[in-house]
């Protein structure tokens, strides 16, 4: 396989996959005509990303509070959620990705969580991609839920949080932070998305609605990444080549 993959990808991408609606709409197709579109990016998406070197790839699919949209909307998503799960999975695992949901489970429609976790047990040895997708999704219903299991953990560490924050337990592969969140459809706000794995994460907003994004667009944004200087608080490797201060700039706990 061949790879486009700069130096320096981002390991773990996020995408709000925003636009679906307008894409329709302007068009005169009803709404769930864009999501329909959609679909065929998140496929162009998932197979790009390996090639770009991106090892994780979270998608949010649809938000906890995305019920409030009117029923019919709800029921085409999840319909189309289902033809996903049931036409991709062989797809998927051939393809060396391994798919896991993170989300709520329980509200979903009658038999989609047991079909998402037959996806979940067929692709469970894939190594090229982590795909993950989140579904009634809600960083902070998430987050809520970490801390009620974190109580019980004898020594709560960032890690063991992050790890019961991506749905395992303490002792679970940890997923990695996120490097580079993209969300299309041209909006600048997160909307209850990964807000703790996103903590030092670089933010791509795209005017492009997500129907009309492609792999050349991921080439782009994981580019534009890779040009980033990411400081994580520290200084740049400009300022990092001048002479030390001659005062130590850390607080002492004295
Ligand atoms: C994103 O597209 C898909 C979901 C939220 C499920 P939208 O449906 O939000 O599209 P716009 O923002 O209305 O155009
Ligand atoms: C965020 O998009 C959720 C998904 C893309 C699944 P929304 O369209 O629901 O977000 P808001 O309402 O514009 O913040
Ligand atoms: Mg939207």
């Amino acid at each position: 396989m061949q790879s486009d993959a700069p130096s320096n990808p981002p390991r773990h991408v996020a995408i709000v996959m925003d636009g679906n609606g307008r894409w329709a709409t302007s068009r005169g197709l009803p709404r769930p005509a864009g999501h329909q579109a959609g679909v065929e990016t998140v496929r162009r998406v998932v197979e790009a990303a390996p090639r770009l070197g991106i090892e994780t790839l979270t998608l949010y699919a649809f938000s906890s509070d995305n019920w409030r949209r009117p029923t019919a909307e709800v029921a085409a998503l999840m319909a189309l959620l289902r033809r996903f799960v049931r036409a991709e999975t062989g797809r998927l695992a051939q393809a060396g990705a391994r798919v896991t949901m993170l989300g709520r489970r329980d509200r979903l429609p009658a038999g989609l969580a047991a079909e998402i976790a037959a996806a979940e047990q067929a692709t469970a040895s894939g190594t090229k991609l982590h795909l993950r997708v989140a579904l009634d999704y809600s960083a902070r219903d998430a987050i809520l839920d970490a801390a009620r299991r974190a109580a019980a953990l004898p020594q709560l560490t960032r890690e063991a949080f992050s790890r019961l924050l991506s749905g395992g337990d303490h002792a679970a592969e940890p997923v990695p932070d996120v490097d580079l969140l993209i969300r299309t459809g041209g909006e600048q706000r997160l909307s209850d998305f990964l807000l703790w794995e996103c903590a030092y994460a670089e933010l791509l907003f795209v005017p492009c609605l997500w129907p009309d994004f492609s792999a050349g667009g991921l080439a782009d944004a994981v580019a534009w990444y890779a040009a980033r200087e990411r400081r994580f608080g520290g200084v740049g490797a400009a300022s990092a080549a001048s002479p030390a201060p001659a005062v130590a700039a850390v607080p002492s706990a004295a």
